[in-house]
């Protein structure tokens, strides 16, 4: 069985781009792979968390990937945190990757522009990431567009690292879906939906109040053209919430803009908010289910038990290498 690796961060809340890019296709390969999800809540320190928000979105976080179908008997599903060999091989890693190639990572580069004072952790972030990805040999790690380039930095330094102290760890590829890899904001379709959004109403968080979430389908920007018609370049809104609609109802866009042809951006987009109303009200069951009692700390502790082996094992290997190991 190949393997596959991916985590999210705990910052801010769950929102419909991290679903559709992120968790739902991790639902849709838990058959086929050999999965390892994690909640990435060491990256999500670059940032400031109030700790109480913190906590909570920690813990929706992790309840909304079982609640959204991820099965912790089928995947090992763990807290970054509890494996604390992520990280030491970070440290390492770090010191394996040249601060060119660091400042060169948009994600950073967007920061560092917004001429606020930036802690050194947002910096060094992919070295982590790295850590993350390499600590566990996967095959594929499923991301959203907006991480890819963190995922080809990962191959560079592994390769590196391979070539340097001899085959150690497995080169991964980046897997990233061609429709919802970027699901963009609902006001302003140029731009990536982000739990970070100022006013809210161009994200969908899933555990938004199902009628709040229609509106902001309902009030989402388009164009005055009338044609539902898919073309990212000329009218993002309409081709995001094209986008939208095809992975919730596993249908086809082709098959969506002919359902459409000469019908107008209202009906369209009525028939859209009770795709999104229907599937996350089925999400959000199943949540207040799972987050009573014990349930979600017994998932947690059974996964890091799971993952803590494999990251000892690495480790170790790594230190041997290197020269840290001095036992013979
Ligand atoms: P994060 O928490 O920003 O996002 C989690 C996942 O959601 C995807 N995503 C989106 N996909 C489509 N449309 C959007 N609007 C959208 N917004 C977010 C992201 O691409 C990502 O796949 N650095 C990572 C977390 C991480 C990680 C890792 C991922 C840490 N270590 C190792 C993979 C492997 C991050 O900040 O994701």
């Amino acid at each position: 069985m190949k393997r596959m690796l991916s985590g999210i961060k705990p910052t801010g809340r769950v929102t419909l781009g991290n679903y559709i890019g992120a968790i739902k296709p991790f639902v849709s390969y838990q058959d086929e792979y050999e999965m390892f999800i994690f909640i990435a809540n060491l990256h999500s320190m670059t940032i400031y968390q109030e700790p109480k928000e913190l906590r909570q979105n920690t813990r929706d976080l992790i309840a909304l990937y079982i609640a959204a179908g991820l099965d912790p008997e089928k995947v090992t599903l763990f807290l970054q945190s509890d494996v604390l060999e992520h990280a030491q091989l970070g440290w390492y890693l770090g010191c394996m990757v040249s601060m060119g190639e660091l400042s060169r990572m948009t994600q950073y580069k967007d920061k560092a522009s917004k001429n606020e004072v930036i802690g050194a952790g947002i910096f060094n972030y992919p070295s982590l990431m790295n850590a993350d990805i390499l600590m566990y040999d996967p095959d594929y790690v499923p991301v959203g567009e907006d991480q890819k380039q963190h995922v080809e930095l990962c191959r560079d330094v592994a390769e590196r690292f391979n070539s340097r102290y001899s085959e150690t760890f497995k080169i991964p590829e980046p897997l990233i879906a061609k429709v919802g890899g970027r699901i963009m904001d609902l006001q302003n379709p140029t731009k990536k939906m982000s739990k970070s959004d100022e006013n809210g109403k161009g994200t969908i968080y899933i555990l938004d109040d199902i009628n709040v979430s229609k509106k902001k389908i309902k009030s989402a920007v388009t164009d005055s053209d009338g044609h539902i018609h898919y073309d990212p370049e000329n009218k993002p809104g309409i081709s995001n919430l094209l986008e939208i609609y095809s992975i919730l109802s596993n249908r086809s866009i082709e098959d969506i803009e002919k359902q459409y042809d000469g019908k107008g951006y209202g009906e369209f987009k009525t028939d859209l908010a009770e795709v999104v109303g229907n599937e996350l009200e089925k999400i959000q069951a199943r949540y207040k289910e799972i987050t009573t009692g014990s349930y979600l700390d017994d998932v947690l502790e059974a996964g890091a038990a799971k993952a803590r082996p494999i990251a000892r094992k690495k480790l170790s290997k790594v230190e041997r290498k290197i020269g840290i190991t001095i036992k013979k």
